[in-house]
């Protein structure tokens, strides 16, 4: 698909461009921002006109609600630079749907389709320059809505500032990760905000994950929040195992985020005929599974790393170690028909891309 620019978004440029500033050989991921942000703010009851401005910082009342009480919602995506050089990125519509559920969830206004698709669409035209070369390496965008109004009371926000910035992100390697399957702490409970984007949930993991990392491991491995038999997902991904062949992954939930990336594995795993199951994952099932030898993969997916293979699972103090199956397993597999369709080596069927033109 095809971007046209119907609607226009006024600029304010920046000058001089800071791209010289880059250190291209390190990206670190969140580093550095390109030239522009857009900027639309929610007032008097309704959305105001977007613009693009140079990137910078913004006054804010030290007691804006969101400071105070969480009203803060976000998306994450890639822009890509092709093997013919456009630009595309992946699957915008599909996270502007997710950001209108955690609009809802939050009591927030929706931001506008058309200043969500057309801003990302100009927001990328005006700053391509930013969008990296080389294969693995892409333009990370940020699209996310903050409560303003200026009162200590707890309540809904009248006034947000939905805004979106880039942020150029080098290739990640893809080192086996090792999760903890965490049967004490809880991030998100049956009825809470888990399956939003809202940054509490984040709050909310940091505790756990920082107990995890000094234990030795990565990331969490959450289990349900009622009974902590169940897997649910890890740090910023959604989870995947192969058992005796099969793909599963956790079905969907209000405790589970919705990944863009989950998604288009399923399909594309459907697409190639490889078994696919979407159901509960019982942590009593997976340690059977380690015994009889009928698990043969364990991965993460989410838009950061697309895939990140697991190489240890920790269950109630006990270590089991997967076996690593390089480029061969499931998940490279999937991961690089993924990267066909988004570097346009292959049909767009689906129509996931977006070329910015
Ligand atoms: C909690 C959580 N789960 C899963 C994902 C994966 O989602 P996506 O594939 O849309 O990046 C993310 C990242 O956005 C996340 O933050």
């Amino acid at each position: 698909m095809t971007l046209t620019t119907s609607f226009h978004i006024p600029v304010q440029r920046a000058y001089p461009s800071r791209l010289h500033e880059v250190d291209w050989e390190n990206l670190e991921f969140g580093k550095y921002f390109t030239d522009h942000m857009l900027i639309c703010d929610f007032t008097d009851g309704q959305w105001q006109d977007p613009q693009i401005i140079p990137f910078g910082d913004f006054r804010l009342s030290p007691v804006s609600l969101a400071l105070h009480y969480g009203q803060t919602i976000f998306e994450g995506m890639k822009a890509f630079r092709m093997d013919d050089g456009a630009i595309n990125i992946f699957r915008p519509e599909r996270h502007y749907d997710r950001m209108v559920l955690s609009s809802e969830r939050m009591c927030m206004p929706v931001p506008p389709r058309e200043v969500f698709i057309e801003g990302l669409h100009q927001l990328v035209d005006l700053d391509r320059n930013w969008v990296p070369g080389e294969e693995g390496s892409t333009l990370y965008l940020r699209p996310f809505m903050i409560a303003t109004e200026a009162r200590l009371r707890v309540k809904v926000s009248d006034s947000y500032r939905f805004a979106i910035v880039a942020t150029p992100t080098g290739k990640y390697f893809e080192k086996p990760v090792s999760v903890k399957v965490e049967r004490d702490f809880v991030r998100a409970a049956r009825g809470g905000t888990g399956y939003a984007k809202c940054g509490g949930n984040y709050g909310a993991s940091m505790y756990p994950t920082q107990k995890a990392r000094e234990e030795g491991y990565d990331q969490v491995l959450w289990t349900d929040g009622s009974t902590h038999r169940y897997i649910e997902e890890s740090g910023a991904m959604n989870v995947f195992f192969v058992l005796d062949g099969t793909l599963v992954t956790p079905p969907l939930s209000d405790s589970i985020l919705d990944g863009v990336t989950r998604d288009s594995l399923l399909k594309l795993a459907r697409r190639q005929g490889v078994p696919v199951a979407e159901r509960p994952v019982d942590v009593e099932e997976l340690k059977e599974a380690f015994k009889k030898g009928a698990i043969t993969e364990a991965f993460g997916a989410g838009t950061a790393a697309v895939i990140s293979p697991i190489g240890v699972i920790g269950i109630d103090g006990k270590d089991y170690t997967l076996p690593q199956s390089g480029t061969k397993g499931i998940g490279a597999q999937l991961k690089d028909a993924l990267d066909n369709i988004r570097y346009g080596r292959e049909a767009d069927t689906e129509e996931w891309n977006f070329i910015v033109k």
